[in-house]
């Protein structure tokens, strides 16, 4: 598997244990406050970085671009941001939103560097059938 992939995986099963606790914590709580603080944290920390991770292990020649790299950075450095960011404004913190807003947009650059990866560089698609040797 190509390093940045490894990256990803481990960056999704950190924000996948997070993700859980929050919505475990709103169930025995029974306060929804924080709902959106969770869905994001799942979707935009557990989901999304493990789709990049395969994305990159299917496109090894994707994977060994700079490009990559700096787009795991802009990318990851957005959700470990907003994370806490928007978990702590819906406690309350509204003082915060400049915050969120800031990282948001980290992500939304992310994201736009993956869409530049997916149409731009080598395309080295592994077979399954090798994947699986
Ligand atoms: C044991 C693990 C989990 C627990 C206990 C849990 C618990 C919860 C709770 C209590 C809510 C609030 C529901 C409401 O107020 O209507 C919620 C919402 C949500 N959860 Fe989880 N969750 C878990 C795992 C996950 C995972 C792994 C994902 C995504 C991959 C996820 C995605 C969402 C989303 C998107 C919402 C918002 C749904 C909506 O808009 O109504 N959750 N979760
Ligand atoms: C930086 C990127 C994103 C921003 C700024 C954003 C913003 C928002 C906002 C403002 C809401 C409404 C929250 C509310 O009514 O309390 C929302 C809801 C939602 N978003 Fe996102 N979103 C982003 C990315 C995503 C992505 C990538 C996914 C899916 C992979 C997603 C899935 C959802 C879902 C399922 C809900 C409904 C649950 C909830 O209320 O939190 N979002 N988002």
């Amino acid at each position: 598997m190509p390093f940045i992939s490894l990256l990803y995986f481990r960056t999704a099963a950190v924000f996948l244990l997070l993700g859980i606790v929050m919505g475990l914590h709103m169930a025995a709580t029974h306060d929804h406050s924080t709902l959106a603080a969770h869905a994001h944290v799942n979707l935009l920390g557990w989901v999304t970085p493990a789709l990049f991770g395969a994305y990159f292990a299917f496109n090894p020649g994707q994977a060994e671009r700079r490009l990559a790299r700096l787009q795991y950075g802009v990318y990851v450095v957005g959700v470990v941001l907003m994370s806490p960011m928007l978990y702590l404004m819906l406690r309350g913190q509204a003082q915060l939103e400049p915050m969120v807003i800031v990282s948001s947009l980290l992500v939304l650059a992310g994201a736009i560097l993956f869409a530049i990866i997916a149409f731009t560089g080598p395309v080295r698609m592994v077979a399954p059938r090798v994947a699986a040797e």
